[in-house]
């Protein structure tokens, strides 16, 4: 292999090591960036596999046989998730999303739902503690998963057409299965439950009012439908701009089938612009990182399957918290090092590239979405 090319597995592997300031930076839970920006909300990425091929996230033609997945060894384990979160915690988080890939591949996973459930906030308040899936194996997990503490799940729906379906998700894969999944979990007890359906232009757009519609009269205003703008992330999805479906325009679509009134936002920093239907029919959301970015007020960490720290779904380099768990560092230094990456902390990458400056980082790829979880 010639020395220039750097596979793309191994550019998982470029990572500063997390530094430990020589001043402890103690979890006050009052962190804030160098935008003024709190940490909030952790994303736990447990496995970098996934049993579908959808696309704009894991290609076929590079996500093939000879991909190589992260080994086994590199994972963090059980045990090192809960440590690790239990310090972000510390600092102020309050949500957990569990990602993957697709994290119900994860062997075992319940476990680690159950680890999590225990934690506390300083207050002694329960976590928000949520999971992303493509819906495959919840019909056979929903239950124990709530068992385990999980409070409610978001799936990844993209189509209803089922032929649409199988060929999104490039694994033949029925939608009926999927459907089937989210009616194990909300009699699970799983809620609130969210759909999330990324809209690509020419692809699926036109499943927008059907699947609005079936959400309605098949599971009723328990679960929310969110829709989200096809976005530039990693650099395997050839993304064009003109495959952007604007949230202007699918709420249009949508409000000329069911009319809609715009709901005031649940929370600081969220992703979504609620809206419901005038009818009580419940609630959808608009994700528009590309036309409106919300940048403003992100208190969003991710933690790789691998255990780097990403600061930003855009970004290029992690810093590296396994070499310090596998290192023998103190909760204290480890808490001290997730401070001082957030201090430092100036990422707003859907801004800039709305604005027309925004910079990949030196050259080096971004991250992948199957490795780093929405
Ligand atoms: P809830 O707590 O259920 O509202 O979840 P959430 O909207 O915070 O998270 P979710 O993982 O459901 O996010 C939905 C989608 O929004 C993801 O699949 C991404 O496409 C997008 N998204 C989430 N977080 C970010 C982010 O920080 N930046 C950008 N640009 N997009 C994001
Ligand atoms: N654009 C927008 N959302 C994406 N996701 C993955 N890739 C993209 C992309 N290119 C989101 C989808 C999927 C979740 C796991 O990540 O919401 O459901
Ligand atoms: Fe599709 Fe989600 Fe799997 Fe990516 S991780 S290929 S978006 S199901
Ligand atoms: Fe947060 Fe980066 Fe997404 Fe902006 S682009 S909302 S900073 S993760």
């Amino acid at each position: 292999m010639g020395e220039s090319v750097i596979p793309l597995a191994d550019l998982r592997t470029l990572a500063r090591p997390a530094r430990i300031p020589a001043q402890p930076i103690p979890a006050t839970g009052l962190l804030s960036d160098q935008l003024g920006r709190p940490l909030r909300d952790l994303r736990i990425s447990v496995t970098d596999r996934c049993n579908f091929r959808c696309s704009y996230c894991m290609p076929k033609e590079v996500f093939d046989r000879d991909y190589r997945f992260l080994p086994q060894s590199s994972l963090l384990s059980f045990e090192e998730i809960t440590r690790v979160a239990s310090l972000f915690v510390a600092h102020g988080v309050t949500k957990l999303r569990l990602t993957g890939g697709e994290p119900l591949l994860r062997k075992g996973l319940e476990a680690l739902v159950q680890q999590l459930s225990a934690l506390r906030t300083p207050a002694g308040d329960a976590l928000d503690i949520t999971l992303t899936t493509n819906g495959t194996l919840l019909a056979r997990k929903a239950v124990a998963l709530r068992e385990a503490g999980l409070k409610r799940v978001t799936v990844s729906l993209d189509a209803l057409d089922d032929a649409i379906f199988r060929r999104m998700n490039d694994v033949d894969f029925p939608v009926a299965d999927v459907l089937a999944g989210i009616d194990a979990a909300l009699a699970a007890g799983l809620a609130p439950i969210k759909i999330n359906m990324v809209v690509k232009r020419g692809t699926n757009d036109h499943e927008i009012v059907p699947l609005a519609r079936h959400v309605r009269e098949r599971f009723g205003p328990g679960v929310v439908l969110r829709f989200i703008e096809y976005m530039d992330v990693g650099a395997t999805n050839g993304w064009r701009l003109d495959e952007v479906l604007p949230s202007a325009e699918v709420r249009a679509r949508l409000h000329a089938a069911f009319a809609l009134e715009k709901l005031p936002p649940s929370a600081a920093g969220e992703t979504a612009e609620r809206w419901r239907y005038a009818d009580g029919g419940g609630e959808v959301g608009f994700i528009s990182s590309v036309t409106q970015a919300f940048c403003g007020d992100c208190n969003r960490a991710r933690l790789s399957t691998e255990g780097k720290l990403f600061l930003c779904l855009f970004a290029t380099r992690g810093h590296d918290l396994r070499s310090l768990l596998r290192g023998g560092a103190s909760d204290e230094d480890i808490a001290s090092a997730i401070g001082l990456a957030w201090q430092e902390r100036d990422d707003r990458y859907s801004e800039l590239r709305g604005s027309g400056t925004a910079d990949a980082g030196s050259g080096e790829r971004r991250i992948e979405m199957h490795y780093i979880g929405g």
